[in-house]
């Protein structure tokens, strides 16, 4: 299968209009809680029942959540370039896919996957999940949120990082631009000879590698990108 022509990359600001928290906006996630406390392996192991609470509550907002009009236009891409287009995701919602997109490579996880610390088996998650809960395979009590911490090794690099070197432009959407490797992805795709464009409300930490910047409501700027991607076909 060739290579997708398109990468576009979504962060926490293409959901915000959903009503899900950012991280670093006024109010944001880690204005409320210690990313150490709930988004560590560190944190985890000092209190299970905590991380357990944080995500348990993510997860009920997400569900609860609705797409907005920038998932529903990245479906409509999606649809119309089937595997031209990659989308990346380092949101944990699963918003892109109840607007219809397939395939939505979550680089940072899922909250609707689970994963044990020790076997490894993962399975859909509950929508509350507890730190006696015994893993659905092996039976231990070390079952979690299938997330990718800080720390750890997000999902899926390969694959982002071929698409990356192949595609012809990149597109980061909603994102602050501030956390690795998801904020290099723009230098790896521009050295590679693609065309890059950043869509967000206001500049990003790397808002100046990237070729062209639009800034807006993605509810708003997002459709109107995509509109002028499907007409330019
Ligand atoms: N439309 C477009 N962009 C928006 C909107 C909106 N309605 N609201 C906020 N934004 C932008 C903000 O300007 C900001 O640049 O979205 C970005 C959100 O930045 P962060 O809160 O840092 O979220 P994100 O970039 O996704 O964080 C990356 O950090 O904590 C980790 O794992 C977590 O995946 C997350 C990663």
């Amino acid at each position: 299968m060739a290579p997708p022509r398109l990468v576009v990359l979504t962060g926490a600001g293409v959901s915000a209009e959903s009503g899900l928290g950012t991280f670093r906006d006024k109010g944001g996630l880690w204005t409320q809680f210690d990313l150490a406390d709930v988004a560590t392996p560190d944190g985890f192991a000092r209190n299970t029942d905590l991380v357990h609470q944080f995500y348990n509550a993510r997860r009920a907002n997400a569900a609860a959540a609705v797409p907005n009009a920038a998932h529903v236009a990245l479906a409509r891409l999606s649809m119309a370039l089937g595997d031209d287009l990659l989308l990346v995701t380092q949101n944990v919602d699963d918003l892109h896919e109840r607007a219809g997109s397939r395939d939505v490579v979550h680089m940072h996880g899922t909250l609707t996957g689970a994963v044990c610390g020790v076997c490894a088996h993962r399975w859909t998650a509950p929508a509350v999940m507890t730190p006696r809960a015994p893993c659905p395979a092996c039976g231990r009590p070390t079952t979690r949120p299938d997330i990718v911490w800080f720390g750890e090794i997000p999902f899926f690099m390969d694959r982002i990082a071929e698409a990356l070197q192949a595609c012809d432009i990149f597109v980061a959407i909603g994102t602050s631009g501030t956390v690795y490797p998801a904020a290099g992805f723009v230098a790896e795709a521009a050295a590679a000879g693609a065309e890059t464009l950043e869509l967000n409300l206001e500049p990003s930490a790397v808002v100046s590698d990237f070729d062209a910047s639009r800034f807006g409501p993605a509810s708003v700027i997002v459709p109107a990108w995509v509109d002028e991607v499907l007409q330019g076909r």
